[in-house]
């Protein structure tokens, strides 16, 4: 049986803009011909950026300081959570960030210090930060993506890396 992946050079190949493409470009039918080495779903062709978040010592406790991650447009938020959490960073353990996008229709999330968790106020999801961004309760059936940080002691800053689990929106969190 026919193996039902289809990477997207087979696919403009065999669609209109493979004959556009073979108009333009230099590869023979012999060429395009040969097998393609195909990614797992989920796969990603590129490293995650770093990208610097801020100086640990200069993190309020308990309030969300906005930043992107990995790109412009994907909001995330960091949090000096004050006491030592699951995955925290920082000279007590206790900084941890997260995707701003909830995992049920992508609407914004924000923290509320009260309760020391993120709320959606589309459908109500709330999301645990000390716990990994465990979904709490709501419409969101996945947690929220926690954005893996890394801390320099001799300087004093948060680097984010990696994120944990899927951006709303998208099949893979870099491309
Ligand atoms: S988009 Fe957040 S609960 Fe629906």
């Amino acid at each position: 049986m026919e193996n039902p992946k289809v990477s997207r050079r087979i696919f403009m190949l065999t669609s209109g803009g493979g004959a556009a493409a073979l108009a333009t470009s230099s590869l023979t039918p012999a060429h395009a011909a040969q097998p393609v080495a195909q990614l797992a779903p989920g796969a990603t062709t590129l490293k995650y950026p770093r990208r610097a978040v801020g100086k640990a010592s200069a993190m309020p406790v308990n309030q969300a300081v906005s930043f992107s991650y990995p790109d412009a447009s994907s909001p995330c938020y960091a949090i000096r959570m004050g006491t030592p959490v699951p995955g925290g960073v920082g000279p007590n353990k206790d900084i941890v960030a997260y995707s701003g996008m909830c995992t049920h229709m992508g609407c914004p999330v924000a923290y509320d210090p009260g309760t020391r968790t993120f709320k959606c106020g589309c459908h109500f999801s709330v999301f645990d930060p000390e716990n990994s961004g465990q979904m709490v309760c709501g419409q969101a059936t996945e947690d929220l993506p926690q954005v893996l940080l890394e801390y320099d002691a001799r300087s004093d800053s948060l680097q984010a890396v990696a994120i944990n689990g899927l951006l709303y929106g998208r099949q893979s969190n870099v491309l």
